[in-house]
Order: C-alpha cells, then sequence, then structure tokens
C-alpha cells in the first residue's frame, strides 16, 4: 500500500483517474470495510479539498454515520429524508446544485451548498450512501457521478 497520497492538478477527470489507481492500492489486501471507507474518505477529502466527504451506513431503518472527513455531521437519517435519505431509497445517485432547492435537505452545516450522494451495493441492495458537500453551488456533475460510482464499486461491502 502507498503511504502518501500524490496530489495531482489538472481536469477534474485527470484528478480521478490519477486517483483511482491509489485508491485501489490503499484497499489492496485490507478487508475490513470501517479501514477501506476512512481511507477512501481521506483520499478523496485530500486531492479534492470539498468541505466533507464521508460514508452512511443502513443499520435496521436508518443510515448511520460512518468514517468522513471534515466537520462533525447528524448521525441519523431516516430513509426517504434528505438527499441522503433519497438516494438510499431511490437506489440512485443525486446531484444537488444547490441544496437549498431540494426539498427535505438535511442541513448539517449552512456552509454546504451543494452534494453529490452515491449509493453503495451489495448483492443489488442498498447498504450505504457516500456522500459528499462542497461550499460552493454546482460543483458536482455527471463526470463526479461517473467516477465515484466506480470509486465506491471497489469497496467491498
Ligand atoms: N445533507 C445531507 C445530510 C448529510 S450531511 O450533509 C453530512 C442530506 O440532506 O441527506
Amino acid at each position: 500500500m502507498a503511504e502518501d497520497l500524490q496530489i495531482i492538478q489538472g481536469s477534474k477527470a485527470e484528478q480521478y483517474e490519477a486517483l483511482i489507481p491509489q485508491i485501489k492500492g490503499l484497499l489492496e489486501g485490507e478487508t475490513d470495510l470501517v479501514a477501506n471507507l476512512a481511507n477512501t474518505a481521506a483520499a478523496l477529502k485530500e486531492q479534492f479539498g470539498w468541505f466533507w466527504v464521508g460514508f452512511y451506513l443502513v443499520k435496521q431503518d436508518e443510515l448511520v454515520l460512518g468514517p468522513f472527513q471534515g466537520p462533525v455531521a447528524c448521525t441519523r437519517i431516516r430513509k426517504g429524508r434528505g438527499v441522503c435519505g433519497s438516494s438510499w431509497s431511490g437506489a440512485t445517485t443525486l446531484i444537488v446544485p444547490d441544496v437549498e432547492k431540494f426539498p427535505g435537505h438535511i442541513a448539517c452545516s449552512s456552509l454546504s451548498k451543494s452534494e453529490i450522494v452515491v449509493p453503495l451495493f451489495k448483492a443489488g441492495e442498498v447498504v450505504g450512501v457516500l456522500d459528499v458537500d462542497s461550499d460552493t453551488y454546482n460543483s458536482f456533475d455527471e463526470t463526479d457521478q461517473h467516477y465515484l460510482e466506480q470509486i465506491v464499486a471497489l469497496l467491498n461491502c
């Protein structure tokens, strides 16, 4: 496993292309899910500098806060609630250019302005979500969706 992350400049796609092999290296040989979620959140935060990057995991009928990087956050989110709970119930990635315009958005921080949430699947079921928040509007697009979906597929949920 690489000890230091190599941070690169460039387009968003170039940054993801350089980051993904490094995330694969971090995950290689490690089977513990929490360890892998923690390093993935750290790698994304380090490369992109987003405001908040982290995971929520499905536990019974709620999402419960998992490994993350950034300010303290809400610990429990019900299915269908907020962006995370909606991504879970719809089993789909959600891109939110302006969180204030998303009905039911859960404001863990007033500094968060845009967000992308990507579900994690195990045997076809959503078992958690990756949530990324930015402190500027319109930070996420289909490029993020494409690469973040690739990244969560590497996690052995
Ligand atoms: N904004 C999210 C809640 C999680 S925090 O942003 C970390 C939502 O609406 O689901």
